[in-house]
């Protein structure tokens, strides 16, 4: 069994990046579990918080990380970055400094926009922060016009390339 954590950079209820996350078992290969980690009430980053005040949810955070044998990120492009959410996300599982959940662990990165980027610049952002803690990237799929490539009810991918990117990037775990 291989057993992936899946974190969606966007809460808004319509999200795209949730809704692919949503998607995904349909491509992944038998024996796969994927479970979406939902980041709506993790706090912001505070280094006061780490040891006995440290929230259970991000107690509950990190030992998902830690028992998964990789994460997803699905990642929204704001502003020429990645969101907030998906680097706060980074932050408390770079922590204790040297032994955090995300240490080595492979990780598959989506990025889609409504527009022509396709959200590849921040894929190269979050590939590049990832190089600090020794992660393997097995894969990144980036999606342009994304709302052509859903089906407007249901988390259905209508597109095939981009069902394929998917199949191929799960596959690779
Ligand atoms: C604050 C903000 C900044 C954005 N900046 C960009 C951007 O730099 N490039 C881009 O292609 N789309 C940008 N967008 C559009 C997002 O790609 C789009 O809203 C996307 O659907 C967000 O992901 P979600 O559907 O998972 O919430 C931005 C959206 C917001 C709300």
């Amino acid at each position: 069994m291989t057993t992936l954590v899946a974190f969606s950079g966007s809460t808004r209820s319509a999200s795209f990046h949730t809704r692919l996350l949503n998607s995904l078992p349909t491509y992944a290969p038998e024996g796969t579990s994927i479970a979406l980690f939902d980041l709506s009430d993790v706090p912001f980053y505070n280094q006061d918080l780490e040891g006995e005040a440290l929230p259970d949810v991000v107690v509950a955070l990190r030992a998902a990380v830690a028992e998964a044998d990789g994460i997803i990120f699905a990642a929204p492009e704001y502003n020429g970055s990645y969101s907030a959410l998906t680097k706060n996300t980074i932050d408390w599982l770079s922590r204790p400094m040297g032994q955090g959940a995300l240490r080595e662990k492979k990780v598959m990165v989506i990025s889609a926009t409504p527009g022509p980027g396709g959200g590849a610049r921040i894929t190269e952002q979050i590939v590049a922060v990832l190089g600090f803690f020794g992660n393997t990237v097995v894969g990144t799929v980036n999606a342009s016009t994304i709302h052509e490539k859903m089906a407007a009810d249901g988390d259905v991918v209508t597109d095939v390339a981009l069902a394929e990117q998917l199949r191929a990037s799960l596959a690779a775990f």
